[in-house]
């Protein structure tokens, strides 16, 4: 399959310390001068996008503690050809900033939230923002994007007593509600292994209180989702199943970080760091090269591939 999708972590900090993201060890951040600036960043999406991208998704980290995330926007959305701008973020900055970024051509957004309760979304996150995350989801329904998702990882014992609180906004709001099922990938998210709820048993929750779910617009070229909808309902339901479910033979998409390291896949070692071709000097057809390689070693990669293993979500950003 064509390389369509780049997602782009911009950075590796983050303000949550979600259970099963942030590592168990803390090595500190990067230092400001490793990271690639705005002009760096545009210059290697440019790269990519001239290779056959169509789509970024600006990722983290949090996304929205860059420095001037809105001019940094603007500036990916100005690349002649690339089609859609996306960005997932924790919402916890949308308040202020959904209006800005959707000003700066910021296409649709999507934000993880795995509680609508106070106390179990600061157990989740280690963060008593719930009020702001709500009100970042409320700003940004207003501000007019195209789409506006929600991610929630349910854990058993922990969240998944609000399955239909989750499925019921999507009859109230035109929202995406997306049920993921989450991934023990490095030491901290294996403690919670047990937790996982697969999709399967969610699917019966949701339709014993609801009623059948339909399918909704098939499966979407190059994403994991599967669509659905309940019956009346203003927005949609989806699942991501990366564990029982398998993608990878219709995915689109490579990353990279935020120092410039390319990976084809989500679980493979990164080919090689553009931030250090660029600030040697590198020509527009040396980049492309490279980028083309790394699209190359995509062809041939799956998620159970001999070197496919440990990731932090924290730097790689999903
Ligand atoms: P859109 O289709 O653009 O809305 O993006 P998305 O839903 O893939 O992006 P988002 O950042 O909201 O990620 C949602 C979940 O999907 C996260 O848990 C990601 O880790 C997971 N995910 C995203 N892309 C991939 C992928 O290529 N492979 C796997 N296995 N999981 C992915
Ligand atoms: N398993 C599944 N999804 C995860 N995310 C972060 N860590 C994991 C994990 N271990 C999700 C976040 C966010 C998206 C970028 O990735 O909830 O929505
Ligand atoms: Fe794509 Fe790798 Fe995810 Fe499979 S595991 S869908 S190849 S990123």
């Amino acid at each position: 399959m064509a390389v369509e999708y780049l997602r782009l972590s911009l950075t590796d900090r983050c303000n949550f310390n979600c259970i099963y993201c942030t590592p168990l060890e803390k090595k500190g951040y990067l230092e400001h001068d490793e990271l690639l600036r705005h002009e760096e960043i545009a210059r290697a999406a440019a790269a990519f996008v001239k290779a056959g991208v169509k789509k970024i998704r600006l990722t983290g980290g949090e996304p929205l503690l860059k420095k001037n995330i809105v001019g940094l926007a603007g500036m990916l959305k100005a690349i002649p050809g690339l089609k859609e701008l996306a960005l997932t973020t924790n919402g916890v900055l949308l308040p202020e900033l959904a209006r800005p970024l959707r000003a700066a051509g910021v296409d649709g957004v999507n934000i993880s939230l795995n509680s609508l309760k106070k106390s179990t979304f600061k157990k989740i996150t280690g963060s008593d923002s719930f009020d702001k995350v709500w009100a970042g989801l409320q700003a940004a329904l207003k501000a007019g994007f195209k789409k506006v998702k929600l991610n929630v990882i349910i854990m058993r014992g922990i969240n998944d007593g609000e399955i239909e609180d989750f499925a019921r906004l999507s009859l109230k709001y035109p929202l995406s509600v997306r049920f993921i099922e989450f991934f023990p990938v490095n030491k901290r998210s294996t403690r919670l292994k047990d937790a996982l709820f697969p999709t399967a048993e969610l699917k019966a929750r949701i339709e014993a209180a609801f009623g059948k779910l339909r399918p909704a617009g098939g499966k979407k070229i190059g994403g994991p989702v599967r669509r659905y909808k309940l019956k009346g309902a203003k927005g949609g339901i989806g699942f991501i199943s990366g564990r029982s479910d398998y993608f990878c033979g219709s995915c689109t998409r490579v990353r990279m970080d935020c120092i410039g390291r390319v990976y084809p896949c989500l679980f493979s070692p990164p080919t090689h760091a553009l931030r250090d071709l660029i600030r040697d000097g590198a020509t527009d057809a040396q980049l492309a090269r490279y980028i083309k390689k790394a699209f190359i070693v995509k062809s041939h990669y799956r998620k159970d591939s001999p070197t496919a293993g440990h990731i932090e979500m924290s730097s790689i950003g999903g």
